[in-house]
């Protein structure tokens, strides 16, 4: 399957969204194979009965609503999030995504977002997992490529400095995950950093670099998020977060970012 994920150095856009296809389908059929793990790593768990996806773009979550036959439900007016809801295998699927920011039309994103999704969500539904999808940036110096898939196997933040001693290390967070081994031999695993921002300051790549015993390779700006607020409730994270760009090339972030992000999406239709 590696050869399915990677891509040719001299790839034709049409060529990388054939295989961003590949990859969203794997994930989708996966997200069911994992739970029965999850079930029996959690003896606390007797059964999964609700999984929450967070997913912060309404394009990146599309493949995967129309995918589960996901129906909008009623979300609370007086927040910006879009709820979907749904049952597959016997267990009830609840997936969240962002909503759009009122003043700008944009999609919300960031932590701060992702946050208040999962503490929405996990009040509201009450799940048993909480899985966050999505697309990252990746460090090609340690290997990432554009297309790839990775699980995490821990979330951090590289932009929350607290110079402050126990501060620090609350600061950079280095959150639990959990990596279901059915998945994790399927796509690569990394620690999975999180931050505000799409792109990154050199001082914060070089943090990066040296706080995590695995060297962090994907960079995104929801899932420490997500996992603090998990970590609060003792609600097992999965983290799957496919490349669009590489933040160590020198292509521009953002564009290749919405290049990307737009092939990947018109792909999935
Ligand atoms: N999502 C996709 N690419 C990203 C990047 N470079 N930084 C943060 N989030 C991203």
């Amino acid at each position: 399957h590696q050869n399915m994920i990677q891509l040719k150095n001299n790839f034709t856009w049409e060529e990388n969204g054939m295989i961003f296809k590949k990859n969203h389908q794997i994930i989708r059929k996966k997200i069911f194979s994992f739970l029965s793990e999850i079930e029996q790593q959690n003896n606390e768990i007797n059964k999964i009965h609700t999984i929450l996806i967070i997913i912060a773009m309404e394009d990146e979550a599309s493949p995967t609503i129309s995918y589960l036959g996901l129906k909008q439900l009623q979300g609370n007016k007086k927040f910006p999030f879009k709820i979907y809801g749904g049952e597959k295998n016997g267990k009830r699927i609840v997936l969240m995504t962002s909503g759009k920011d009122s003043t700008h039309g944009v999609d919300n994103v960031g932590p701060q977002v992702a946050s208040s999704m999962a503490t929405i969500g996990i009040h509201e539904f009450d799940p048993n997992v909480v899985v966050n999808m999505g697309t990252a940036g990746g460090f090609k110096a340690s290997g990432a490529k554009i297309g790839s898939v990775y699980v995490g196997t821990k979330a951090q933040f590289h932009d929350r400095r607290i110079p402050i001693p126990k501060f620090d290390k609350y600061g950079s967070g280095d959150y639990n995950t959990t990596t279901p081994t059915s998945i994790n031999g399927m796509f690569k695993s990394a620690t999975i950093s999180t931050g505000s921002s799409l792109d990154i300051t050199d001082a914060e790549k070089e943090r990066l670099s040296k706080q995590s015993q695995q060297m962090a390779v994907v960079k995104e700006m929801e899932a420490a998020a997500i996992a603090q607020v998990c970590q609060w409730n003792s609600t097992p994270f999965v983290v799957i977060k496919a490349i669009t760009d590489l933040i160590d090339s020198s292509a521009k972030t953002e564009e290749e970012f919405l290049k990307n992000l737009k092939i990947a999406s018109k792909s999935l239709q």
